[in-house]
């Protein structure tokens, strides 16, 4: 059986770079499964699909034409051939995409292609329901929390970073909306597998979290 190892947590928690430095460590692959959430909300924005309805959702999650490209940062995402690796990335398209991860059906259609990545020799999973749902038997399984107001700092400097011109408070009400969307869900909520490591990161360096998180996984 292919190993997996299992990043869950709430939005900027810093699960992207956590990932990231252990599928390197590791040398396995990296299922980024937020990007294909973010994938569907981007395609259901471009085909003008109505992101409050089930039944519109499910045939396009069902048929997203998407692929990832490993890269020296991590993935490009590509969706029907163009490369959307920035695009996916702003509040619009996540919050979007919060609204389309709470319907069930829309979820199981993503789960054969997400329970796809999981090939030798091995696997990093990063998402909300990476231990509880998607991979339950998973070899080591992290759960990596911080306060609201620091996750909201990271994602402004990290947007920041990328050219984006943002507002704190905005982004912290935003972080706040998709919590508690995220967390209150019918199906998948946003909760830690009983048996994960629970990571507060809020008074963590980064190097901190990988280092606890390495020495986590490789017992
Ligand atoms: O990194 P950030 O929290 O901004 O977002 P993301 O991980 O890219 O995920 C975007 C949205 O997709 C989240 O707010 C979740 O509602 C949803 N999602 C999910 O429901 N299940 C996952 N495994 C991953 C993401």
């Amino acid at each position: 059986i292919v190993p997996v190892i299992t990043v869950d947590g709430p939005s900027g928690a810093g699960k992207g770079t956590l990932c990231q430095a252990l599928a390197k460590a590791f040398g396995w692959h990296l299922l980024d499964s937020g990007a294909i959430y973010r994938v569907l909300a981007l395609a259901a924005l471009h085909h003008h699909v109505d992101i409050t309805s089930e039944d519109a959702l499910v045939p396009l999650a069902a048929n997203l034409d998407v692929r990832f490209i490993p890269n020296e940062n991590g993935l490009s995402v590509i969706l029907e051939g163009e490369d959307v690796s920035n695009e996916i990335r702003t509040e619009t398209v996540g919050n979007t995409a919060s609204q389309a991860a709470t319907f069930p059906r829309v979820r199981e259609a993503l789960l054969r292609r997400q329970r796809a990545f999981r090939t030798d020799p091995g696997l990093i999973a990063d998402g909300r329901d990476m231990g509880t749902i998607v991979f339950p038997d998973a070899q080591a399984k992290i759960f990596l929390d911080a306060s609201a107001e620091e996750r909201a700092r990271r994602r402004m400097l990290q947007l920041q970073a990328k050219g984006f011109n943002v507002n704190f408070e905005r982004l912290l009400s935003e972080i706040k909306e998709r919590d508690y969307r995220d967390r209150n869900r019918a199906v998948a909520p946003l909760v830690a597998a009983k048996d994960a490591l629970i990571l507060d990161s809020t008074s963590l360096s980064i190097d901190e979290v990988i280092e606890k998180s390495l020495a986590y996984a490789k017992k």
